[in-house]
């Protein structure tokens, strides 16, 4: 039982119990004297306990691609869950695995043939490093073990997503981290020349130019892998530099290393593609995917790898296992028939072009916040953008988090905050009307930000 000390629900409603959630990245005890409990949802729009409509300028958390409360996804789960509530993918298989599977390739670059699933962008972070660096020991290079990532990446919560990862609050309490992960490229980004650009900045490849460096510092041959988010979204929405991706290709190729795309954020249409290798033209070995897979409606996650990789583990007597790893719920059938449906639903609602024409409209919304109070940069691409605060020095987040409650309390709007960057990402059924009221919701906010108690 919890002691009534720890009873912290708020003063308006005193018979609700929150102590015993903890929530995940959260202020924990300002929320529960201030919850923010969102109880349905549908189209654009949460619902909070009274009836109040709030409308959802981050795709709940960049998954909701195509709006919320999704008939034919809800359908599909309903079916799946009356006629295969689960299945294991160890040893047996079911169906809609496999149709869903073929159905991503389909979608995915050339040469990306074989998807494995798991159940969140972290664990298919999780297992794109672990096959990066089994597929190295499969090949006789096992002395290839480094993976690299890159400055502000988020790769999700595990010890791995967090040591390639690097944003330091999500490190810093939890060493010591991953062996093989401690360097890290830049953040592809020089606020002095690219403050204020809108989508892709031009040039960049001298970013990428920092991997021939840690490859002469510690030789080709112990660099299993590379892993970069196309546009860093947690971070605050960066988009690469137009020069920058092809490069990073180039000198993973000359040097036999891998190069992951961790696109949980950037596929399923966020950037108006299929995923983003398509946008930018370049074709990563390994694709990481989740969230809006399933439109955010059952967990689920995966790779899709190319064939090379694949091929490697695809040897030594045929009944032996090629890869030890997998979870309880790889595949599972109400994650699968939630995905199929939603891939239904992008494709014949053209919801990656629809991200596509919408992407002026989000554009010049956000780029009029400009001269707006505390603005210290402003980026976007496809339907993603990012606000840069100047932060309180003597308290950094506390703006950004100021935006967050005053966004919800006053303006009926749920936003996403990193720190003082507020991230703005409708969901691609977004009309332009709704665009429009989110942006003027935070340029209400920033308008009065500091100036009331
Ligand atoms: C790029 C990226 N990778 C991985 C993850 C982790 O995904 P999950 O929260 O499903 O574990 C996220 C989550 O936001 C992400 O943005």
């Amino acid at each position: 039982m919890p002691s009534e000390k720890d009873r912290t629900g708020p003063a308006d409603r005193p018979n609700d119990d929150l102590s015993a959630f903890w929530l995940p990245f959260t202020p924990n005890r300002d929320f529960k004297h201030h919850p923010r409990m969102l109880v349905r949802a549908e189209g654009m729009y949460f619902y909070d306990e009274r009836g109040r409509a709030l409308l959802d300028a981050c795709s709940g958390l960049w998954c909701v691609n195509a709006g919320h409360g999704r008939q034919r996804i809800t359908q599909a789960i309903r079916e799946a869950a009356g006629a295969l509530d689960y299945a294991p993918t160890f040893q047996f298989g079911h169906p809609s695995a496999f149709r869903l599977a073929a159905r991503l390739v389909s979608l995915a670059p050339p040469g990306l043939n074989h998807v494995f699933f798991v159940n969140s962008g972290s664990e298919a972070v999780d297992a794109a490093l672990k096959i990066a660096r089994a597929f190295f020991q499969k090949s006789g290079q096992d002395q290839r073990f480094r993976l690299i990532g890159r400055d502000r990446g988020y790769h999700g919560a595990t010890y791995a997503g967090i040591s390639v990862g690097g944003i330091a609050n999500n490190r810093r309490h939890f060493g010591p981290l991953l062996p093989g992960t401690d360097d890290h490229l830049p953040l592809p980004y020089d606020r002095a020349r690219m403050a204020f650009t809108r989508r892709e900045p031009e040039g960049g490849a001298e970013f990428a130019e920092a991997l021939a460096r840690t490859i002469a510092l510690h030789g080709a041959e112990t660099i299993a892998a590379v892993i970069v988010e196309p546009m860093a979204g947690s971070a605050g929405v960066f988009a690469a530099p137009t020069d920058y991706l092809p490069r990073l290709r180039a000198i993973c190729d000359e040097h036999g290393i891998l190069l992951i795309f961790d696109e949980v954020i950037t596929g399923f249409g966020r950037l108006g593609c299929a995923f983003a290798a398509e946008r930018y033209g370049v074709v990563p070995d390994m694709i990481v995917f989740a969230k809006g897979v399933t439109n955010g409606a059952v967990p689920m996650g995966g790779v899709i790898a190319s064939r090379k990789i694949y091929d490697a583990f695809m040897q030594g007597p045929e009944r032996g296992i090629e890869l030890f790893h997998g979870h309880t719920y790889s595949g599972h059938p109400l994650a699968c028939a939630a995905a199929l449906a939603s891939l239904d639903l992008y494709e014949e609602e053209g919801l990656f072009e629809r991200a596509l024409a919408l992407e002026p409209v989000l554009e010049n919304a956000v780029h009029a916040l400009r001269e707006a109070p505390h603005v210290a940069d402003i980026r976007n691409a496809g339907l993603a953008a990012g606000i840069d605060l100047d932060p309180d020095l003597s308290e950094p987040g506390r703006r950004g988090y100021e935006v967050l409650t005053r966004a919800f309390a006053d303006e009926n709007l749920v936003l996403r905050v990193s720190g003082d960057t507020i991230a703005l990402a409708p969901a691609l059924v977004a009309s332009e009307a709704e665009i429009a009221c989110m942006v003027e919701g935070v340029d209400r906010v920033l308008q009065t930000l500091d100036r009331v108690g």
